[in-house]
């Protein structure tokens, strides 16, 4: 199934069950200073889950752009993504469990045709504060799925959110499919990671507000949240092993092959994908209506690492070429279909990507031959002070978690306590040197 017969069956389905079609949100949330980035549908939507009453009504169906940079060392592997599109259905007040189990249970199988043998799914199990949720186990019965097919797991795998430290949450229940693999020990489940579970849907049944005190109370209403990533249900549908397969990326890693001559394969799959996730993270951070640039701060920053993360992996396939602005070119073409911000900006995002190149190539090889040596230096404690670190950041642009990873593959770790308190006393002699500046009792 193509990837733009996906997102219109999905859309369609939930529109043809009276929920209001929402366009994507931007990727930099405008009602949550805690968060820098879109992580999940349900940022835009939190003044609604909280009981506002939404313009388009009850009933609504979309598809947001996201960003995740909490699990971006997983990204390599092959589900794990910077950026990601999220199929999100919601109910603000209107049905709750049984609707939303029945129509995720019948999109599943009548509209993708996945097996019904095929699914496995997890429930809230329960904890002091919240009761067990056998009213979503009693469903996912009634609709047919049997007791080996249902799991009870606690907070960590089965509640979600709030985003910040406060706000609307509950607990879910999430969707696997199982690739009819023999489990790999007793324990197996759809909490392992050995392949045979891969998670494409999560139910969320917001009916509590977690408050500043850490309880939680009712909302005023109750809401469904539901988020399937596009990426994966495409790869499942298609009976891929992993999404860097499907056409969301494949292309993109050709792209690569022809620009480096390096074939992609086992021994550099990592490398590919990190190239070919990022670049994709980076042309629609850019290509947001929100213009975020490379910078130091916030936004910028987390691009910014992004960017010269990907010029690293580049350089390690042997290329030292600026190639990615023809990549990022690439990818623009294979998105603006369904992303015409992205063709709309695409002198803007070209630009951008090669003066980042410009700023940092010649630095990363420079800096990269000083970090050899500050390790070396450091053999004995195998631990890089704040100091060093700060040197590396100041002088070539290394953003720490970069330095981070440097330090990592050595079997190094980096005083990154050491390097904030660094990085503040040389803001505060900055801060301090741009005032005197304008300070008339000092001579300039
Ligand atoms: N908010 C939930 C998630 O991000 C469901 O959309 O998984």
């Amino acid at each position: 199934m193509k990837v733009i017969e996906l997102r219109r069956k999905y859309v369609e389905f939930f529109e043809e069950r009276g929920h209001k079609v929402m366009a994507s949100a931007s990727l930099v949330p405008d009602n949550d200073v805690t968060v820098l980035f879109t992580t999940a549908g349900m940022h835009p939507l939190i003044p609604y889950l909280l009981g506002e009453r939404h313009p388009f009504g009850k009933r609504l169906v979309n598809i947001q752009k996201c960003v995740r940079t909490g699990d971006i060392d997983e990204v390599g592997d092959g589900s794990h993504h910077t950026y990601f599109e999220m199929l999100g259905n919601w109910s603000l007040g209107d049905y709750f469990k049984k609707e939303s189990i029945t129509m995720s249970l019948e999109f599943l199988t009548e509209v993708l045709n996945i097996p019904m043998k095929n699914l496995s799914v997890t429930v809230f199990e329960g904890d002091a504060e919240v009761a067990r949720d056998t009213e979503t186990y009693h469903l996912w019965k009634q609709v047919g799925l049997t007791d080996s097919q249902i799991y009870y797991y606690g907070r960590k795998e089965n509640w979600w959110g709030p985003v910040g430290l406060t706000g609307p949450c509950g607990p879910d229940t999430e969707i696997f499919y199982d690739n009819g693999n023999k489990k790999c020990c007793v324990t197996c489940g759809p909490s392992c990671s050995c392949g045979k579970y891969v998670e494409i849907w999560n139910n969320v049944f917001m009916e509590y507000n977690k408050n500043q005190d850490g309880s939680y109370s009712p909302l005023k209403q109750k809401n469904v949240d539901t988020g399937m990533g596009l990426e994966r249900i495409l790869r499942v549908v298609n009976g891929k092993e992993n999404d860097y397969e499907t056409e969301l990326f494949y292309p993109i890693i050709e792209k690569v092959e022809e620009l480096t001559g390096v074939k992609y394969g086992k021994e550099n799959e990592r490398i590919f994908r990190i190239v070919s996730d990022h670049m994709r993270a980076a042309v629609f951070i850019l290509g947001d209506e929100k213009e975020v640039v490379p910078t130091n701060s916030e936004q910028g920053y987390i691009l910014r690492r992004i960017i010269r993360r990907t010029i690293r992996y580049i350089k390690l396939l042997g290329n030292n070429e600026n190639i990615l602005v023809e990549i990022a070119d690439k990818i623009i073409d294979m998105y603006d279909n369904a992303y015409p911000e992205l063709g709309d900006h695409r002198t803007f995002i070209l630009e951008k990507l090669d003066k980042e190149y410009q700023s940092f190539s010649k630095s990363l090889v420079e800096g990269l031959k000083k970090a050899e040596k500050y390790f070396k230096g450091v053999s004995e404690t195998k631990i890089l002070n704040g100091e060093l670190a700060f040197r590396l950041f100041d002088t070539f642009g290394f953003p720490i978690e970069f330095t981070e990873e440097l330090a990592q593959e050595k079997g190094y770790s980096v005083d990154v306590i050491g390097f904030e308190l660094k990085f503040k006393e040389h803001q505060e002699k900055s801060r301090i040197g741009a005032s005197g500046r304008f300070n008339k009792n000092v001579a300039n």
